[in-house]
């Protein structure tokens, strides 16, 4: 059964907030977990339909997978008996393609189908496959598959063409056991990159400066056994920052790193909000109207793409007029409609919305475009007069582990319900009042 969140707006978040694992971190991590024969154990995994997607796609191919709990799993690649991986669900899920870095790493071969993911604009996957053709691999594309395969790998000297996380990920996954060393130019710096680096260096591979642009790769011939707990998630952390400055509230946000955040601690600041940093949380405290500014996205340690609907929603609430310009991927202001269908004054021109800032919006029926564009939407809804429906909440469940149950925690009136269920909106609304 479909279901959609259903909020009453208007309430300061205020509380603690405990931020789970990063997903995007976690997806290069069990991906790399099958390149072992030994097995590993991986914590803080975040408890969302990516991961659970992904895992079961790990399952598919033979792999051992022991979730020992929401968000601990064991995994073990020995048992491994197929490189071909084709589900339904593996294919609307854009990390699939890890696993055609993974396997061909470890097995010189691997099928997987085209990957899927949110529909944010067009995700070539270039880089990648001139990645793998570097390393001496031949790639295929035909019947909605890649299949590559190579009778060795070998080191080499690859420059990115465009600074790209899924293929700076990929590439390393594929080069840890290749014969000798590979250097990648131009790589992308995100947290995540440094997080799958650390993991394969902890089952024994040899790869350094991850988290610049210049990555260098000493092929070993075997990776091992390893313990491993995933870095908080920067966007889940962002999203609730946003939420609490967006709601005049005062929210503790924790398990968190700081410095994986300043991107956005440093707008919202500049707003007019209030960021304080500790060691591992941060607080966001807001009691005035913020004011405008430019936001312009850009790889780590810029401002992150996955980031702009809520910095957006944000603003669209700020004073002045703001301008919000996309740069990584085009078709990422989709959540702009219904924005505007809430009383957001937006205008968008190419990459850039230019915003006015309005007093306030009101509630309305809405859908979820995709993930984060999802999530912002909550946001507003959150802040808006009376009530509002988000549908299409699957996007959302893809990287926000209990979204609703967070949210309430922090005194926010929402709620997770099954769509067009008029009595579970009645019902939400005599106990809301
Ligand atoms: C990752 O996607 C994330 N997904 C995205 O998060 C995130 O928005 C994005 O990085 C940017 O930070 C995962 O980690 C699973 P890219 P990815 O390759 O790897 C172009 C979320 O909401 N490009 O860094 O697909 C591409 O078109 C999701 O959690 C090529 O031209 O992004 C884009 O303009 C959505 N050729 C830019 O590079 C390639 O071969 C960056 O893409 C690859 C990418």
């Amino acid at each position: 059964m479909e279901n959609q969140y259903i909020i009453k707006g208007g309430t300061p978040l205020r509380g603690e907030v405990t931020i789970s694992g990063a997903k995007n971190a976690a997806l290069g991590i069990l991906a790399a977990a099958i390149m072992t024969d030994e097995t590993v154990l991986i914590d803080n995994l975040p408890n969302v339909r990516d991961i659970n997607v992904l895992l079961s796609a790990i399952e598919s191919i033979g792999a051992t997978v022991n979730r020992i709990g929401p968000h601990e799993v064991e995994i073990n690649g020995s048992t491994i008996t197929d490189v071909t991986v084709d589900d339904d669900f593996i294919r609307k899920i854009r990390a699939s393609y890890y696993l055609l870095g993974a396997l061909l790493g470890k097995y010189n071969k691997a099928k997987v189908a085209l990957p899927g993911g949110c529909d944010i604009g067009s995700r070539p996957m270039d880089q990648h496959l001139k990645g793998f053709r570097a390393l001496g691999a031949t790639v295929n594309m035909g019947f909605g598959m890649i299949d590559t395969h190579a009778d060795v790998l070998t080191g080499n000297h690859i420059f990115m063409d465009v600074v790209s996380v899924g293929a700076t990920i990929n590439i390393m996954l594929a080069a840890c056991m290749a014969e000798g060393k590979t250097v990648i130019e131009n790589a992308a710096k995100e947290p995540h990159i440094v997080d799958v680096a650390n993991f394969l260096n902890s089952m024994g591979a040899n790869i350094k400066g991850a988290g610049t642009d210049k990555i260098r790769i000493r092929g070993v011939e075997k990776l091992h056994a390893s313990e491993y707990s995933i870095i908080p998630d920067q966007i889940e952390a962002g999203t609730f920052m946003v939420a609490a400055a967006a709601t005049k509230g005062d929210v503790l946000i924790k398990n968190v790193i700081p410095k994986h955040l300043e991107a956005i601690s440093g707008k919202l600041t500049e707003i007019g909000a209030t960021v304080e940093e500790f060691d591992d949380a941060v607080r966001v405290h807001c009691t005035e109207r913020l004011h405008h500014t430019q936001v312009k996205t850009s790889p780590y340690p810029g401002f992150p793409t996955d980031m702009q609907p809520q910095i957006a929603t944000l603003l669209a609430l700020s004073d002045g007029t703001s301008t919000v310009t996309e740069s990584i991927f085009e078709n990422r202001f989709k959540y702009v409609d219904e924005l505007m269908r809430m009383g957001a004054n937006i205008k968008v021109e190419g990459n850039v919305a230019i915003i006015e800032g309005v007093g306030g919006l009101t509630g309305a029926s809405i859908s979820a475009p995709d993930l984060r564009a999802g999530a912002a939407l909550v946001v507003a809804g959150l802040v808006s007069e009376g009530y509002t429906t988000v549908d299409s909440i699957q996007y959302i469940e893809r990287g926000y582990e209990c979204f609703e149950d967070k949210m309430t925690a922090l005194g926010a009136y929402m709620d997770k319900i099954p769509v067009d269920d008029d009595r579970a909106i009645q019902k939400f609304k005599l106990k809301v009042g």
